[in-house]
């Protein structure tokens, strides 16, 4: 058996002996949004440590938790903490979890991340519902021996982020009042903030947010038929737009600010999914 899809499977038993996730909506949360978590109701948390080859998060800000429970009445698998390509984590380590989640019969994944603006238009604040992505990450949690258990070597990514379930989170936003658009997300490896001319290369090639993470559980998610919808929070401009230096500071100030809505949001998406 291929050695990544074995690890999924233990991680998998592992996480079913506590609860039973099936039809369950997975959530992932990014930098500065996990507070979404403390409003799930009958949460039953597993800390990744516990988890079989789980790897620990690094970030400050990413809690490193598995919380299963309901979310405005729905069956929720909330990820507080992801993996990051940075961190030094490989791509397959990065995509496990999301591979997980598939095994754990999850009907469909939303991943969520803070990302800086390329699209002028866009402000700190701003919620972008991602509509299609660019891998610049110059890896691919596919590389490799495909893992046949799960999918195609070839998987198509034409329609990668699922078409009625993004339209489904614009209009969502929209019924809120929130200041909700959708783009293109363009994943960059890290850690540090992109430079002005990566930004402005990032413009031309079509880009309206960067940032570090999302990509790899698209492609893994995709790569097993798991729908998957991407919401960014565009905590900053990117590097040059404004003139202003980026900071990890102003990433959480800008979660801060706009986690009221995030949260609605998330909430009312999944009640309508
Ligand atoms: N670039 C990359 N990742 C990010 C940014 C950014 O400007 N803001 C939040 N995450």
């Amino acid at each position: 058996m291929n050695e990544i899809y074995h690890k999924c499977l233990e991680a998998a038993e592992f996480i079913r002996t506590k609860f039973d996730a099936t039809d369950a909506i997975g959530i992932v949360l990014g930098s500065g949004l996990g507070d979404l978590a403390d409003e799930i109701t009958d949460a039953q948390i597993i800390d990744y440590a516990d988890i079989p080859n789980y790897p620990k998060t690094t970030v400050p800000g990413h809690a490193g938790q598995l919380i299963f429970g309901y979310l405005n009445g729905v069956k929720v698998l909330c990820m507080k903490g992801r993996f990051h390509f940075y961190e030094g984590h490989d791509m397959k380590t990065v995509a496990m979890p999301t591979r997980v989640m598939k095994l754990l019969g999850v009907k469909a994944l939303i991943l969520t991340n803070a990302a800086g603006g390329v699209n002028r238009s866009f402000k700190p604040g701003t919620l972008m519902v991602i509509s299609d992505f660019i891998n610049y990450m110059g890896d691919n949690p596919l590389y490799g021996a495909n893992v046949d258990e799960l999918g195609p070597r070839f998987p198509d990514m034409t329609r990668a982020l699922d078409p009625e379930y993004t339209a489904l989170a614009i209009q969502t936003g929209k019924d809120l009042g929130i200041d909700i658009r959708d783009g293109v997300y363009m994943g960059f490896r890290g850690p540090n903030f992109e430079t002005p001319a990566e930004i402005r290369f990032a413009e031309k090639i079509g880009a309206d947010a960067v940032g570090m993470s999302t990509v790899p559980e698209i492609l893994a998610a995709r790569h097993c038929g798991l729908k998957v919808i991407g919401i960014s929070c565009i905590t900053n401009m990117g590097a040059g737009i404004t003139g202003e230096v980026l900071t990890h500071e102003e990433v959480q100030e800008t979660a801060d600010r706009v986690k009221g809505q995030f949260k609605e949001l998330i909430k009312t998406i999944v009640a309508r999914m």
